[in-house]
This record gives C-alpha cells, structure tokens and sequence, in this order.
C-alpha cells in the first residue's frame, strides 16, 4: 500500500513554512517525493526500515495504521512480547496480543524484531519473590525457552538481552547490576544467547544497548564495556550476531552525536563480524524551542546528523524508530515538555502528516551508500 499524503493549498503552504532553512527548489523537490516511503528508500540502498508498533495504535486510528503499513518492512512489538505482557502468574502465558501482532505483520510481509528475553524491566510482579541464586538461571533459560520457542522460525531477530550494561554500577566490567546479575552470575548473557540459539536456530541474535551512541563519558564507558565482553563472548563461542543500538536521542546532544568516536566505534563493531540495528530511534524535544517550526527542524538536523554518520557503516543493516507518528509516542510520557506542548520527537505528526523529520530521514536514505541486502 503506498502512502499519499492529502496536500491542499493550506498544507502545502504551511509545509513550506515548516521546511524553513530549505532552498526553493529543494521544497518543490522535497513535496514532490513527500509519497516515497521511507520503506523503499530504504530497500534501494539495501537496508531495512520500520518502527515499533503496539496493536492499540491501530484500533484507535486507521490512518496510522495505513501509515505504518506503507513506511516499513520491519517491526518491533513495543510491549506484546515482554515478560509482563505475557505473563501475569507464575509459569502461564498468553501469547494471544503476540501472536496477533506477528500474524499482522506475517500478513503485510513486515519481519518482526523479538523484543526483549532478558531485561531488567518490565518483569512480571511475580518474579522478584521467587528469583534467588537457586531459582535464577532455570527461570531465565525457562522463560527464554517458552517464548523464543513459541515463535520459533517466524521472527526476523531477537533481542537477547537488553540494557545490560550501566556505568553508574561501577563495575570494572560495566555490567548493570540487575536481578539477573545478581542471581545468575556475569554468565547470564551468554547462557540467554545459547539458549535463544537453541530455541530459535534461524533468528538474529541481538544484545541491545542503550546510549552507546552518546559520545560523552558515559557513552564511551559503555562502548568501552561491549567491546571488551564481546571479545570474550565471541572467543568462547557464544551465538551473538548483532548489536542494537537504541538511539533515544535527545535535543540537547547534538554536539555529541554521530562523530568520529562513534562511527570509530561501529567501525569496531564491524570488525568483530556484527550486524548492527539502530532500533528506537526518536528524538527528545523537551529542552528545544517552543515554535514548532523551529523545534522541527532542530529534531530533524539530530536525525540527519546521527543517520548521515551511522549509514557511513555497511555494517548497519537497519533502522527502527521507536513510533511513526507523534500522536504514539512513549515520549509524551517519558520526556514530556515542561510547558505542556505536545511532543514532536518522530517523522510523522499527529495527523499522520511528514515533518521535517521525514524529509531529513528520506534525504539521509537517498545519499547513503549501498549496501549487500539483509537475508529475508
Ligand atoms: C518503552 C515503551 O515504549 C513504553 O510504552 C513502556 O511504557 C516502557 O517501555 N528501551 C526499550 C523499550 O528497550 O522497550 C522501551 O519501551 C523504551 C526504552
């Protein structure tokens, strides 16, 4: 289904406006392809693009989810295949939203992302009183079994293990200290990955990370971390085929987004043989001005920005936003503006319409380099 956006006079006029710092005939040019779906744009350069999706945002607006449908080719569950989405008691699980969200997609030929196995959030309220060093490793390898058995063979990728690392732990290996940690041992990550592998042999094996494309003192910690766990992960042998990069960018950073320590660090990446998946990208606007044409384009320059540095890297594969349009966004909650404002921190708006966002997304995909396409 291909996306066509309504463009009355109004509109187009008030999307000029938007456009700001533009040229003339880059706006005409820009309008022009205002239809070409990120998706595609994408496929010609032999990347993939999609975004998180929860199966509310459809029932509650068709147009979203015709916008959804026609912008990607890959998709993450937001919340239907986390612990606490599937199970509320001990041991039972409902796969019915997680299942319906991977026959969506199955459907509209979107591959899906598993996300998550292991995290330190989102757990169930059940598991804490029974988690102890006895119980620890069998209910992570159990858990990882049910689910990534469940849909064994249909998904595209799974993420592992997410957030693991954390300097603010202050541990010389970086590790965040989590209930897993705690009980299960530094091992824990490797066991998730040989169990995923055992029970789902065809899915990308993902550890997904945030903040490590933040080029400041804690963003260079991390980096530090995941190369040297990776090192001895991939010397003993453990199934690791990717790294997630989240990218919840925020306003504030751009001067310490997408320089040479990180593509350094993507080109390290790289060269240890992983796939690398920019997989939530949004950006915060709580700190950037009010006006909305300038706030837009200030979001849309951290787009370009860190897209033009990570799309240097063959070795990216894809990239997810973390929601399409501003209408679901986690961020309204997470990161809302002080002066009450509605956020706008993704490609589309609330009306489903594109921003500046959009074009800078779409400008980023046409001038990146080709690349050898992922399998299907
Ligand atoms: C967020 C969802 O978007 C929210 O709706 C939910 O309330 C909390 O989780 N890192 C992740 C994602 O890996 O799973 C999180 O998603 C955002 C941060």
């Amino acid at each position: 289904m291909e996306y066509k956006p309504k463009i009355d006079r109004r509109d187009f006029i008030k999307r000029l406006g938007a456009l700001g710092a533009m040229g003339w005939t880059r706006h005409r040019t820009a309008l022009e392809t205002a239809t070409a779906s990120l998706k595609q744009l994408a496929a010609e350069k032999g990347l993939l693009f999609g975004s998180c999706l929860a199966l509310k945002y459809c029932v509650q607006s068709a147009a979203y989810q015709q916008l959804f449908l026609s912008q990607c080719d890959i998709a993450t569950p937001e919340l239907h295949m986390k612990w606490n989405s599937l199970s509320s008691q001990p041991g039972v699980y409902d796969f019915e939203n997680a299942d319906k969200f991977v026959a969506f997609c199955i459907t509209n030929r979107i591959k899906v992302r598993g996300h998550t196995l292991v995290w330190h959030d989102a757990l169930p309220a059940w598991v804490a009183p029974q988690l102890t060093a006895e119980t620890g490793p069998a209910m992570m390898t159990g858990h990882i079994r049910k689910v990534a058995g469940h849909f064994a063979g249909k998904l595209y990728s799974w993420d592992v293990v997410n957030e693991v690392l954390d300097p603010g732990s202050h541990r010389p290996d970086g590790l965040r200290d989590t209930p897993w940690l705690q009980k299960c041992g530094t091992s824990y990550i490797e066991l998730a990955f040989r169990e995923t592998a055992a029970a789902d042999p065809n899915a990308l094996l993902v550890w997904n990370e945030n903040y490590l494309e933040v080029s400041n003192g804690f963003g260079h910690a991390k980096r530090a971390a995941m190369l040297a766990l990776l090192d001895g992960m991939l010397a003993r042998g453990v199934p690791i085929h990717g790294i997630g990069i989240e990218a919840h960018l925020r306003g504030d950073q751009a001067a310490v987004l997408g320089d040479e320590s990180y593509e350094a660090f993507l080109g390290e990446l790289a060269r240890r043989g992983m796939k690398i998946f920019i997989t939530e990208l949004d950006v915060q606007d709580l700190t950037l001005p009010a006006d909305v044409e300038t706030r837009d384009r200030a979001v849309a320059d951290i787009y370009s920005r860190f897209l033009v540095a990570s799309l240097r890297q063959p070795a990216v594969k894809g990239i997810v936003t973390w929601g399409l349009a501003d209408c679901f966004t986690w961020i309204a909650g997470y990161r809302p503006r002080q002066d009450g404002l509605p956020v706008r921190p993704l490609p589309f708006d609330a009306n489903c319409q594109p921003k500046a966002a959009y074009f800078a997304i779409a400008q980023t995909l046409r001038a990146a380099p080709l690349r050898q396409q992922e399998r299907s």
